[in-house]
């Protein structure tokens, strides 16, 4: 009831003031009762935000995760099946996004969310602008970490590798399978660089709808999947005691002979569990 009354007062306010707009003042409405109701420790606590008591609950000690309920000693197999019900748990709300990390020829690390748009035994592929800050750094450095965490199965996968861009025709057809909105969405945007306006964007974004309003939109140059070939494969699992499980998957070199904890997998891979 008092957030009620709160809401329609601040809706009159809003409306008295400087925004006109229905949309706009309820959004601004909006972000002002949360940032009331949300951040208020920050500005009444001084410059610094505590937040040491913030933390949750994972999994029992008899949901963990152990050797004997991996469902394949092929780590691309197990990654399926946290993967598919990753995709089936209603709560998580984008299963196939994961956070890529590539950095610098000098070794400055950069990382941001993309979407994976397929994977097989060979890697994991997706698609971005081969111009932008993330494509230049694998150019130069054709290293990358992906991670996936799925908040409500806490579980949280890690994968490191080498890139390489996949070849033109299988980018072109993935382009050209693409909503036409979001085809030249990717001709609008040279990703990453700097530009004057949002204005700016929905003005190309206009001649090139019109420009090829009868006509396919080809693919351009800098645009373009990769693929992350994994030579380590980490599952981890969390637990409300912080004895997590973490099995991790490594390609076993020419001739390595087997850790003492280590174990035989599949496909040239071996694995161990690593402490928290
Ligand atoms: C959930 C989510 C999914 C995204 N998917 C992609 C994607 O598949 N490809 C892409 O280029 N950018 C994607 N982005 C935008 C990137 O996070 C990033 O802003 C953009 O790629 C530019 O990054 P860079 O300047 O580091 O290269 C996504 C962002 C979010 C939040």
């Amino acid at each position: 009831m008092r957030r009620l009354l709160c809401v329609t007062a601040l809706r009159n306010i809003c409306k008295i003031g400087k925004y006109t707009q229905p949309g706009i003042s309820l959004a601004a409405c909006n972000q002002t009762l949360y940032r009331r109701r949300f951040c208020t420790k920050s500005t009444n606590n001084g410059p610094g935000m505590d937040l040491s008591d913030m933390r949750k609950s994972y999994k029992g000690d008899e949901e963990c995760f152990e050797e004997d309920q991996l469902v394949s000693l092929d780590p691309i197999k197990q990654f399926g099946d946290w993967f598919d019900l990753a995709t089936k748990c209603p709560q998580v709300g984008e299963a196939n996004a994961m956070c890529i990390a590539t950095a610098s020829k000098d070794g400055r690390p950069s990382a941001r969310m993309v979407l994976l748009k397929g994977y097989s035994n060979e890697g994991f592929r997706f698609f971005t602008n081969y111009e932008s800050r993330k494509g230049q750094e694998l150019e130069s450095n054709p290293y990358a970490c992906l991670v996936f965490y799925w908040e409500p199965l806490n579980r949280q996968i890690r994968i490191e590798g080498t890139v390489e861009r996949i070849p033109f025709q299988k980018s072109c057809d993935y382009f050209h399978s693409r909503p036409k909105s979001s085809q030249i969405g990717a001709v609008v945007s040279r990703q990453s660089t700097v530009i004057p306006s949002r204005q700016y964007l929905r003005q190309k974004n206009t001649e090139l709808e019109e420009k090829y309003r009868n006509t396919d939109v080809p693919m351009p140059d800098y645009w373009g999947g990769y693929i992350v070939r994994p030579s380590l494969i980490e599952f981890w699992q969390g637990q409300t005691n912080r004895l997590h499980d973490r099995i991790v998957f490594t390609k076993r070199k020419d001739g390595e002979e087997l850790g003492e904890m280590q174990h035989e997998a599949e496909g040239g891979w071996v694995y161990q569990r690593l402490s928290p």
